[in-house]
């Protein structure tokens, strides 16, 4: 008998979102491909993790890239570079971004930064929102997409006013792209081109991209050579982060162009939540990447209920964890990637018609 929902969902025949399993055949998968001889960085030096930076400081399009084990390393440090660089201790993000609400306050506690937060938490920051602040802030970071709103973007004009207000106004401009290849697509744009509007850029390689873990850090040799000062200062410098670098490298390379599959996975399937499911609803309802939330107007365990029955049925996963949003409403997080193209469409169909019958049974 499956208990929870996770169970259910790792046990569905067709789990509709991620890559695959994280677990240790991804790492054998990606020394299989390689020589035994290569050796191993030291240090942050060495030809593993400096060709790996070059060729992402290419692909950016900025002059230089460091490699980091994590993000929130790599995005703390990048904020209290331009803080001491200007001789201020504020910043401003948006009140859900990565730094304000999943990193226990590393940013203030550590570097005793002070973070405005810009726009209300259930929409995206404006052009309207960085004009009328009224602190002088160091850096302001923007997170694309903004994951904790279902992964919404701004319009590319609106992000390119917003950084040629930064630069007028001395503020540096730092890019969370933590989701950068995947937003590509949508905007018509390559890296490089997304990238020219920041002063400094952050990319992940586990989220779409499908590694281990990992982060590069871009911008100015001035600013990286820094960084790297400060990734040995918290601990960052590890002597040997070969495995998440060629595994990160190897994952690139893979899914890199695989994203307009992702993201049209994501349209399509958003397509099929919205079509007259009652009380459920897509944020947002036209998906601008990869990912997006479903909202339902029932409690989670009520929801909870209902997608357990439905993997055991149909053999298709929808979501392994969903979050209580308050006032008897729930949701969840959806991001596509390889596992959606197995998946006979035929069968999700029934999955979302047999959806539909199990949720108007509820609300009777
Ligand atoms: C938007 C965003 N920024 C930053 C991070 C931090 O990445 P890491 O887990 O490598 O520290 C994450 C991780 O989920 C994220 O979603």
């Amino acid at each position: 008998m499956v208990k929870t929902l996770l169970e259910a969902f790792n046990k569905a025949e067709y789990p509709v979102v991620g890559h695959g399993k994280r677990h240790v055949q991804v790492l054998k998968n990606t020394f299989d491909h390689l020589d035994g001889e290569i050796d191993s960085d030291i240090y942050g030096t060495g030809k593993v993790i400096e060709d790996f930076q070059t060729k992402m400081a290419a692909y950016l399009g900025k002059p230089s890239a460091v490699f980091f084990p994590s993000g929130t390393m790599a995005q703390q440090i990048a904020l209290r570079l331009w803080c001491d660089e200007k001789g201020s201790k504020k910043v401003a993000y948006h009140p859900l971004c990565h730094l304000e609400i999943h990193e226990q306050d590393g940013l203030k506690e550590l570097h005793h930064i002070e973070p405005v937060l810009l726009a209300d938490k259930d929409r995206l920051i404006t052009l309207e929102d960085v004009r009328n602040m009224k602190e002088d802030i160091a850096c302001l970071l923007l997170e694309l997409p903004q994951r904790e709103i279902g992964g919404q973007l701004p319009a590319y004009e609106e992000l390119e006013a917003i950084a040629a207000h930064c630069r007028a106004k001395g503020i540096k401009l730092h890019l969370d792209g933590a989701r950068l290849y995947e937003i590509l697509p949508y905007y018509g744009k390559t890296a490089a081109e997304v990238c020219s509007l920041f002063d400094s850029v952050y990319v992940s390689f586990y989220k779409g991209i499908g590694g281990i873990a990992g982060a590069i850090l871009a911008g100015e040799e001035a600013f990286t050579s820094q960084s790297k000062i400060w990734k040995r200062r918290h601990g960052g410098d590890l002597i040997s982060l070969y495995p998440y670098i060629l595994n990160a490298d190897l994952a690139f390379d893979e899914r890199l162009p695989k994203m307009e599959q992702y993201y049209q996975a994501a349209v399509e399937l958003a397509g099929m939540y919205n079509n007259g499911i009652e009380g459920i609803t897509t944020r947002p309802v036209t998906p601008v990447s990869n990912m997006f939330h479903v909202h339902a107007a029932m409690p989670k365990e009520k929801l909870e209920q209902i997608l357990i029955a439905l993997y055991e049925e149909t053999g298709i996963g929808l979501t392994g964890n969903i979050r209580d949003a308050g006032e008897g409403t729930s949701y969840y997080e959806v991001s596509l990637g390889d596992r959606y193209a197995a998946i006979p469409k035929d069968r999700l169909r029934q999955a979302f018609e047999l959806l539909h019958e199990k949720v108007k049974q509820t609300l009777i």
